[in-house]
């Protein structure tokens, strides 16, 4: 009986103490300025770090307790809030390889596929790092995804002049491709290399039947977007390390997360990465495993219309549109008339991101929808053949650095770039600072509808 009322009890201890300050009735003398009056909606929980609710970068108190809860539900050694999404988590993991690595000798080097987002270079730019870019056997036409796998990986670490410090993938990719964590995993451990995964879309992906997070396939460190597929804010992330990372590498976490974060961390997102949490030890696990189970329910009934769908990461599906006659940003413009909005069009595909806040009535309108919208004859998309590889000129840091002016992209070719060129979404760069911008290149630009770029 105690057993059982002992499980049922959920903690959130950021929660507990925010609503028990709310009710307290202090006159707020301190930080933000809103007081705590209601102007936008939830200023009576936006608070700062007064007495009793801990410090984020200096955690000993409730917010120490919450991270502790969720290493726990993630089987993390140690898992750090970020409240300034992935971006600050990426960085933060960049930082402690870079700081706990032993080579003083040489320049830090990571392996990682091109597919990238747009914090791993920019924490290569801050940290000063070399990329050895991992071109996959079967190479992709779209930026957005790699088809890695992990003889892809042992060939560019033999192929290297140094063993990499770290190996960095992305996985689950924009598209919802899931790469072969374990078999990388195994060549990683092979080779003693760190093994970092960027899972910013796959948070959710431990509550399955069979967990499907990196975590659990042999990741060493991994940074997830709790807030895209989790019910948290948006910019509530995770820094998850494992059990068995060096515990060098959990002690100097915080210090360097705080090197790339803001001294004024929001206690409305800590609030719901605390709250998730609850969530989390109750029954949100049924209920994401119930919408995979959805989800795949979807897939079926839109596919059986005539539809490429595409649904490998069970909470995503992507329709490729070409062959039904639309461009993916036409078919994003048909949705809108259902009132549908997608997370991300391009050219070739739509990319629909579902969670158990979807209700049935959400997914009842998306099938609807993809019934009605007429299927045509198939249409030629400005398609690239392949990513090419880089020219790489020289180091990240070095370019970002160096003068440069904006100039079009059309009349770059041969010049070197100095900003890493990206469209908004997916925020996954075409070219990296210090490569040369190459014909290809340049109409991989116009494809993602990038006209200017930095040059030198
Ligand atoms: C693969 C990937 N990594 C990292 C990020 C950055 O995540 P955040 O927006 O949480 O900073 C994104 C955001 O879309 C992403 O898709």
């Amino acid at each position: 009986m105690w057993s059982m009322i002992i499980k049922m009890s959920v903690e959130t201890p950021v929660n507990d103490f925010i609503s028990k300050y709310e009710k307290s009735g202090f006159a707020r003398f301190h930080m933000p300025g809103h007081k705590g009056r209601i102007l936008h909606g939830l200023e009576n929980k936006d608070i700062t770090e007064i007495k009793g609710a801990d410090y984020l970068y200096e955690a000993d108190g409730i917010i120490d307790k919450s991270e502790e809860l969720t290493a726990g539900l993630f089987g993390a050694g140690k898992t750090l809030y970020s409240t300034e999404g992935s971006s600050l988590s990426i960085k933060t993991m960049l930082g402690i390889i870079k700081s706990c690595r032993k080579d003083r000798e040489n320049r830090m080097l990571v392996a990682a596929p091109r597919n990238v987002h747009k914090a791993f270079i920019d924490g290569c730019c801050l940290l000063d790092i070399d990329v050895a870019w991992v071109y996959p056997k079967q190479s992709s036409a779209q930026i957005c995804s790699s088809s890695v796998t992990a003889e892809d990986i042992r060939r560019t670490i033999e192929n290297c002049d140094r063993i990499p410090d770290a190996v960095y993938i992305t996985s689950p990719d924009y598209l919802g491709n899931m790469a072969d964590i374990k078999g990388i995993s195994r060549v990683c451990k092979k080779y003693g290399i760190p093994f970092l995964v960027d899972n910013a879309q796959g948070a959710y992906l431990k509550f399955l039947d069979r967990s499907l997070h990196p975590l659990d396939l042999g990741a060493d460190m991994c940074v997830d977007s709790a807030h895209k597929t989790l019910p948290v804010y948006t910019g509530g992330g995770y820094l998850h390390i494992s059990e068995s990372a060096p515990q060098q590498w959990i002690c100097s976490a915080k210090e360097i997360m705080s090197l790339f974060a803001s001294t004024s961390p929001s206690y409305l997102i800590m609030g719901s990465l605390d709250k998730c949490c609850g969530e989390l030890q109750g029954g949100l696990p049924e209920k994401i495993r119930s919408c995979a189970f959805r989800v795949r329910k979807s897939a079926d009934v839109i596919a059986s219309f005539g539809w490429d769908v595409f649904n490998n990461e069970p909470l995503k599906l992507t329709i490729f549109s070409e062959k039904s006659g639309y461009s993916g940003d036409e078919l994003a413009e048909l949705l809108r008339k259902y009132k549908i909005e997608c997370e991300y069009s391009d050219p070739s595909c739509v990319v629909l991101m579902c969670s158990p806040y979807n209700d049935e009535e959400d997914f009842q309108r998306l099938e609807s929808a993809f019934g009605e919208i007429p299927i045509l004859s198939s249409k030629d998309i400005c398609n690239i053949e392949d990513i090419p590889e880089a020219k790489v000129k020289m180091p990240i840091r070095e370019a970002y650095f160096s003068c440069h002016k904006r100039m079009p992209a059309e009349q770059a070719v041969g010049r070197i770039c100095t900003r890493a060129a990206v469209s908004c979404q997916p925020s996954i760069p075409v070219v990296v600072p210090g490569e040369e911008i190459t014909v290809e290149i340049m109409k991989i630009l116009k494809r993602y509808s990038i006209f200017y770029v930095d040059v030198l």
